[in-house]
């Protein structure tokens, strides 16, 4: 299918048979970037995951050795099918990934330029994660409190205005950039924020755990524009996006928290790192758990930071799964209170068509208090009132549980661990010093003078 062009979401039907009719695959390819492709078109386009000839290409592609092709369960869900994830941790192995490519590069028979693609995507995943787990240590230290006091003395004001002048008119927009920080510090360099990149490829936003659901990228557009008139070129994107995460929460009730800063601005934003990079509301446990801790947090600080879900809520399709055709045995998911899935079903009604799906509406995760931080989340949880079902997943675990009940118990404990947890989130592979990524003048864009980035690295810095 070599020179075939396909071009969005309508293609994907077309991409995948194409591939299962064209190419055959041994054991190392399906375990390659290929697969990574596969999962980012499928994240790109999650309904069709619904289609029957994909899930079934799909299937077999995640379970090459049964004989009987497994289904993909039936769920309305623009994320993921948790199988679809199975194999990911996998792949950000520095050393299995590099394993992969050798053994792709050796044995794929197809389009040479597919392959170069999926060599570029792998050696980008490899240099990342190298410099990754270093960078958390190294340059978390080099981040400090006050970092504007002599260039730009106003820089926290600035975004505290911002934020507040949005809250005042908009008290939901603290879930919204709380959320956009968390989405973009697993990984603090603003580039959740890029419009596109020089390379061209789709960006962070595009994602489908990210698209329409992103929330407060104009706040923190009107806090950078006033920052690019009090002091140019100084103040950058990551750091904006620091403040305003902890201004949002202290007008959601938290306790104003010192906000380190010093991190610069990448210049890579890449669509198909979402996947593997961003928890999934499919996820269990022991997913969310290996994630986090891939970023450098414990268990505990995972429940903690989960605790941010007492703000904003889900979209229909993040949580209907639970509520119609649950199981063979269960018309919902049995972890959910009855009522509360009674309750769901009138504000989350079946939708017809795919089209419908879009059309659902978003459902606040804690009613009561919505726009307020607090403790309720924990107290949802221990009620079977969990949104998500990797919200009330943390119920079955042994040790989640023991946190969720610590933490409903000691509302004040939890607030100041969140306020901790959320400046370590700050710190995750943040980019510190003159020779690592810019300062960039528009948030949404990388500076006019950027050098493409060759392999995922751009001269003077690695992405
Ligand atoms: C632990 C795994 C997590 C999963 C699976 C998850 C998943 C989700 C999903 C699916 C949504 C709904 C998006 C939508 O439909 O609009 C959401 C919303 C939200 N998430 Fe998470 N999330 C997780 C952790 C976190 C963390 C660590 C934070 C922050 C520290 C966070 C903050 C939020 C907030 C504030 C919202 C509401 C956003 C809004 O109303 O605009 N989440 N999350």
């Amino acid at each position: 299918f070599s020179g075939k062009s396909y071009t969005g979401d309508n293609d994907i039907f077309s991409i995948l048979s194409d591939i299962s009719r064209n190419c055959t695959f041994n054991k190392h390819e399906r375990s390659s970037g290929i697969k990574v492709e596969l999962v980012h078109l499928f994240s790109l386009s999650p309904p069709l995951t619904q289609i029957a000839e994909p899930r079934r290409i799909l299937a077999e592609w995640y379970f090459p050795n049964e004989e009987k092709t497994p289904e993909i369960p039936n769920k309305i869900s623009p994320f993921l099918p948790p199988q679809t994830f199975r194999a990911l941790p996998n792949l950000i192995l520095p050393e299995e990934s590099a394993a992969v490519v050798v053994a792709a590069a050796a044995a794929v028979t197809m389009n040479k330029d597919v392959l170069t693609v999926l060599v570029f995507l792998l050696v980008v995943a490899i240099a990342r994660h190298a410099t990754a787990s270093v960078e958390l240590r190294e340059t978390a230290s080099r981040l400090r409190v006050g970092y504007y006091n002599s260039t730009c003395p106003k820089a926290e004001e600035i975004v505290r205005e911002a934020v507040t002048a949005r809250h005042a008119v908009d008290p939901t927009i603290a879930a919204g950039l709380i959320r956009l920080y968390f989405h973009d510090c697993f990984g603090c360099d603003a580039s959740i924020l890029l419009d596109e990149t020089p390379s061209g490829d789709p960006v962070e936003k595009s994602s489908s755990a990210n698209g329409f659901t992103l929330r407060g990228l104009d706040v923190i557009d009107a806090a950078k524009s006033a920052l690019e008139s009090a002091c140019p070129a100084t103040v950058s994107c990551a750091d904006v996006l620091a403040f305003a995460a902890r201004d949002a929460a202290a007008l959601a009730g938290l306790r104003r928290y010192a906000v380190p800063a010093g991190r610069r601005d990448g210049v890579v934003s890449l669509a198909s790192d979402v996947p593997s990079g961003l928890p999934s509301p499919a996820y269990s446990v022991d997913n969310m758990t290996a994630l986090f801790a891939r970023k450098g947090f414990s268990p505990a600080e995972m429940v903690v930071l989960a605790g941010a879900h007492s703000v904003g809520g889900a979209h229909c399709v993040a949580f209907s799964n639970r509520l119609y055709n649950f199981s063979a045995t269960a018309e919902q998911d049995p972890a959910m209170d009855a009522t509360y899935a009674a309750h769901l079903r009138t504000l989350c009604p079946l939708p017809a068509t795919l089209a419908d799906v879009a059309k659902q509406p978003k459902v606040d995760f804690d009613p009561r208090t919505a726009t307020t931080l607090d403790t309720s989340y924990y107290v949802g949880l221990q009620t079977g009132r969990g949104l998500l079902a990797s919200d009330q997943a943390l119920m079955r675990d042994r040790r989640a549980r023991a946190i969720v009940q610590r933490m409903a118990q000691d509302p004040r404990k939890w607030a100041r661990k969140f306020a901790k947890a959320m400046v370590k989130l700050g710190e995750v592979e943040v980019l510190v010093g003159d020779k690592e990524g810019q300062i960039r003048t528009d948030c949404r864009f990388v500076n006019a003078d950027t050098d493409i980035p060759f392999f995922g690295i751009i001269p003077g810095g690695i992405l």
